[in-house]
């Protein structure tokens, strides 16, 4: 399997080496303006394939992502403290538009995973501008901050991630939200576990205030950037599942930035082999539909900011 990453940054190469964990990529080329970058990066991580599954690991032009069965985009400015992920979008769309030119010349039968913030502008821009179908085209949407929802659910509840289906929707930013209706814990009704405090039969199942760890996700990344600058390994861990993931046609539900009406927007979606397979339909409360028509709207809006 050839995967390439455009972008020798702390994110892609997060995601390049959480990838050889999996040991499943034969061919990974690095991709980034800054050559010198792209090769010490690259030959660190070959040296970490001693260890994996051995793997020929280059830094490369874009010629030679020919023939990638992935094509993980990551370029682009990273936020700065207190930045909101919109605010990158007049940097970043122009490195979007050279890459996506380069993967209709070059890889035009990858799937891409576009990372590259404003994540849920800029796939819709890499599907515009590369002209590929709308499956084969997707960004990490809101899967990370899904990822950091069930972790801190996890930890009040002292019950794994993986009996935890809770998800995090709309924009990957600040108009993200739970839909606490559709919420499961191991069968139970996330909300049965909340803010009433009820200890059930005995249990003693902590008070949670859902508020509070929405705003803890919510905030997660400005927080991590503030403290160490810029996150990285959990987009990177999440990033290199779900290309396991899709590589071994688990067809896996998670809420990637797919195309739904007239945008890209982190939604529940079935991630195979052929890409997005199937957009789940959920039934929201009118408050939660509400929430979502309002976060595609901050999408749209700065979709028609760069049409203009
Ligand atoms: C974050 C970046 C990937 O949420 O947007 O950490």
């Amino acid at each position: 399997m050839k995967v390439s990453i455009y972008g020798a940054g702390r994110v892609g190469i997060s995601v390049a080496f959480s990838l050889l964990h999996y040991g499943i990529v034969d061919e990974l080329v690095i991709v980034d303006i800054d050559k010198n970058r792209a090769e010490g990066e690259a030959l660190d991580l070959l040296h970490a394939s001693a260890v994996f599954k051995y793997c020929n690991i280059y830094a490369g032009k874009p010629e030679d992502t020919k023939d990638s069965d992935f094509i993980i985009i990551t370029a682009g400015r990273a936020q700065r403290p207190g930045e909101t992920r919109l605010e990158l979008l007049a940097d970043n769309v122009r490195i979007i538009k050279e890459i996506s030119e380069n993967i209709v010349r070059y890889s035009k039968d990858s799937l891409v995973i576009n990372i590259t913030n404003p994540v849920d502008v800029l796939t819709y821009f890499i599907w515009k501008f590369s002209g590929l179908h709308s499956s084969k085209v997707f960004g990490t949407g809101t899967t990370l901050d899904t990822a950091r929802l069930r972790a801190l659910l996890a930890k009040h509840l002292d019950i794994s991630p993986a009996s935890i289906h809770a998800y995090v929707i709309g924009e990957h930013g600040d108009s993200e939200f739970i839909p606490l209706s559709n919420a499961m814990v191991g069968g139970v009704p996330l909300t049965d576990f909340c803010e009433k405090c009820e200890k059930k039969a005995g249990d003693t199942i902590p008070c949670i205030s859902f508020e509070k760890i929405a705003n803890e996700v919510k905030t997660a990344a400005y927080k991590i950037i503030e403290k160490k600058g810029a996150t990285n390994l959990a987009i990177g861990a999440v990033t290199a599942k779900l290309i396991d993931s899709i590589w071994k046609n688990e067809r896996r539900v998670w809420t990637p930035s797919v195309y739904i009406e007239d945008v890209y927007i982190g939604y529940p979606a079935v991630l195979g082999r052929k890409g997005v397979e199937k957009v789940m339909h959920l039934t929201l409360e009118k408050d939660e539909q509400e929430k979502l028509e309002y976060s595609k709207a901050v999408i749209r809006r700065a979709i028609k900011e760069i049409e203009a």
